[in-house]
């Protein structure tokens, strides 16, 4: 039987019910219901848009440790910035923040969903959470999870995006907004997980029409993803793990961080006459390969087959630079060749 506007409280009531008891106790969840410091909130949800929980804590903690206040964000340099986003990806999402927050510092803290919408790099999903979360307004969040919890409650295979946001607010309670759209990302998360759900424990299931079809994860059905590409790349390490020539890269491909001097191999090219060619561009020798190091991003999958040389322009302290994770395998490539080089001596 469809689920209907009529059962909407019932389902809003055993969503909220069981989130009061199992709704996990994260860092950003603490404060008033619908009163929580926005700062932390938004940077958790920020942060949470490409971070599974788990490894997102951790980020969160460390960035709240280098930024307590929306003030600190504001007034630290760009570079410190990235460091402490270091590892998060998307680096975008770091320069939004310290844009956004400079505009909070000056103009004051939005506290409505408009207002929010108004900063740099704060979509509709993000808007929705601070302004649920933080100020208790009814705005429903539509995410990968309440898509696929939707999905499932009401039976569609195919939920386009307008569908999904209108069951969102459908569901929404308007007393705890706040709740409810972390009760739908918790359950999303916990029990209404993508392959296995684990429906014996879900507060909703007398409702949900995908678990009576007896088939639950076969809702929604898979997308089609967009192709991923293949990129192929040759590094040049000149120095050691801890003092090397560092550039920052331009470009869409992890553009604005720092990372080893690096050349894409061209169509038609062979990787050592890219690796020839970075020589030259850099006044560098080659001595030597340390190994591959391979890095997935969403639509991109880079192998970079790295190399150590001599020469060149002067060597950074790496440690202070925000690298890119992919240059941090780079750099394990070096100290794994030590470790062996050293353990055959
Ligand atoms: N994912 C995105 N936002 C979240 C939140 N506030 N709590 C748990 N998981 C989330």
């Amino acid at each position: 039987m469809p689920l209907s506007p009529a059962d909407l409280p019932a389902v809003r009531g055993a969503l909220l019910s069981w989130f009061d008891r199992a709704g996990r106790p994260l860092p950003w969840r603490v404060g008033p219901e619908g009163r929580r410091d926005p700062y932390r909130v938004w940077v958790s949800e920020v942060l949470l848009q490409q971070t599974q929980v788990a490894r997102g804590r951790v980020y969160f903690e460390r960035f709240l440790a280098a930024f307590p206040t929306v003030q600190a964000l504001a007034e630290a340099p760009i570079e410190a910035v990235l460091k402490a986003w270091e590892g998060c990806g998307y680096y975008a999402r770091a320069r939004n923040l310290h844009r956004a927050a400079d505009v909070i510092v000056r103009e004051g803290m939005p506290t409505t969903y408009d207002d929010w919408r108004a900063l740099p790099g704060v979509g509709p999903y993000t808007a929705a959470a601070v302004a649920s979360l933080a100020f208790g307004e009814a705005r429903a969040v539509n995410d990968g999870n309440v898509r696929r919890v939707l999905a499932r409650l009401h039976g569609e295979r195919h939920p386009a995006e307008a569908w999904v946001q209108a069951r969102a607010d459908a569901l929404l309670d308007p007393a705890r907004p706040g709740a409810l759209n972390e009760a739908v990302m918790d359950l999303g998360a916990t029990i209404c997980t993508p392959r296995a759900p684990k429906c014996g424990e879900c507060p909703v299931r007398a409702w949900c029409a995908a678990f009576a079809s007896g088939h639950p994860a076969a809702f929604p059905a898979p997308k089609v993803r967009a192709a991923v590409r293949e990129i192929r790349a040759v590094a040049l390490l000149l120095g050691d793990a801890h003092e090397a020539v560092l550039e920052r890269r331009e470009g869409n491909l992890l553009g604005g961080l720092m990372g080893l001097p690096t050349e894409i191999i061209r169509d038609g090219e062979t990787p050592g006459e890219t690796l020839a060619r970075l020589a030259e561009r850099l006044g560098a020798g080659v001595t030597g390969e340390l190994g591959t190091a391979t890095h997935t991003m969403t639509h991109r999958h880079v192998t970079l087959t790295v190399y150590s040389g001599t020469g060149g322009p002067p060597r950074s302290h790496v440690a202070d630079a925000a690298l890119s994770r992919l240059d941090h395998k780079a750099l394990g490539l070096w100290e794994r060749r030590q470790a062996s080089l050293f353990a055959g001596a």
